[in-house]
């Protein structure tokens, strides 16, 4: 099967997710991240399954990832797709993130098989402890595997449009002219920034550049956060979301999920949504021993 991958991602959770999901389905799966200026895609038409990957921003997809899917060229025969989409809490708000996304795309000829949320470390608001991080990462990474063994084995139920539900995530779609406002209002504090230029090389907007010696935020912000939340001076001050809001520092899943000294917590202790982190797990378990790996 030709599988390719679309994904948006800000700070490389989705993206690590995208990958898992390459090895999964086979090395030769491609693989296509979104950068501004969204040119050169994969043509759909080429492949018989894709999967269109995005954080969820606000309860929702991000503005940028919905647009580039109204532009998306349509199926030139029925063609199905599916959803994975990350976030740093399981809350069952997040779970009609992609109402847009699937509207669009119907419209378009491409029918929803699944859509697939996996919980990584969340990138503002508060920063997860590195062994709830690393039982984040190592259940995401079961789930790739369970995910795809269902879609090749065809046990995935088609989704079906349910178009009066999650109405109330609409009214946070504030948040897609919002982040480009407060894009504007990022700064940097130029006794720390030493213009080692990763912001103006990662962002995926292309919306950071070096200026007359000074870096400076144009009017495409995604409110991503990859510049400050990967910014090794911690020199970004993300408009209002500098504070407490923001997160400085990638999590380093990988070394995380070897060190044997990191234990796995049993139950959540983290600063919010214990009980939904716990039934997270829980529902993972049980679709795991609902379709165990015929070779584990
Ligand atoms: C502006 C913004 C809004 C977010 N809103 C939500 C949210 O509504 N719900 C949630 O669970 N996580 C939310 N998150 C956390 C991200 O979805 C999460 O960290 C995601 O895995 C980041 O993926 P990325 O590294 O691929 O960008 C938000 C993050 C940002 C930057």
């Amino acid at each position: 099967m030709k599988v390719c991958l679309y994904f948006f991602s800000g700070t490389g959770n989705t993206e690590k997710i995208a990958l898992c999901l390459k090895r999964a389905f086979g090395e030769d799966t491609v693989v296509y991240k979104m950068v501004y200026p969204f040119a050169a895609y994969p043509n759909p038409n080429d492949f018989d399954l894709i999967g269109v990957g995005y954080p969820i921003h606000a309860f929702n997809a991000p503005k940028v990832v919905n647009d580039f899917y109204k532009r998306f060229p349509k199926a030139d025969k029925p063609k199905e797709y599916f959803i994975f989409k990350t976030s740093g809490e399981p809350l069952r708000f997040n779970d009609f993130s992609s109402r847009e996304l699937i509207r669009s795309l119907k419209k378009k000829g491409y029918a929803c098989i699944q859509e697939f949320h996996y919980i990584m470390p969340y990138n503002m608001v508060f920063r997860h402890s590195d062994s709830m991080a690393k039982k984040m990462w190592i259940y995401a990474q079961k789930m790739v595997d369970l995910n795809v063994r269902k879609i090749l084995s065809g046990k995935v139920r088609t989704l079906r449009f349910r178009p009066f539900q999650g109405w109330y995530t609409v009214p946070f779609r504030v948040e897609w002219p919002f982040a480009s406002a407060n894009g504007r209002f990022f700064k940097v504090e130029e006794g720390k920034c030493v213009h080692c230029l990763r912001c103006v090389r990662s962002c995926p907007l292309k919306n950071i550049e070096l200026k007359d010696g000074k870096i400076t935020f144009g009017n495409r912000c995604a409110l991503c956060m990859d510049c400050s939340f990967s910014c090794p001076q911690k020199a970004i001050v993300p408009g209002v979301f500098a504070g407490k809001w923001l997160i400085n520092g990638q999590y380093r899943l990988e070394q995380l999920e070897k060190d044997g000294a990191i234990p796995i917590p049993s139950k959540s202790h983290e600063a919010h949504f214990n009980k939904a982190y716990d039934r997270y797990f829980a529902e993972c378990d049980e679709a795991l021993r609902a379709f165990p790996p015929q070779n584990p």
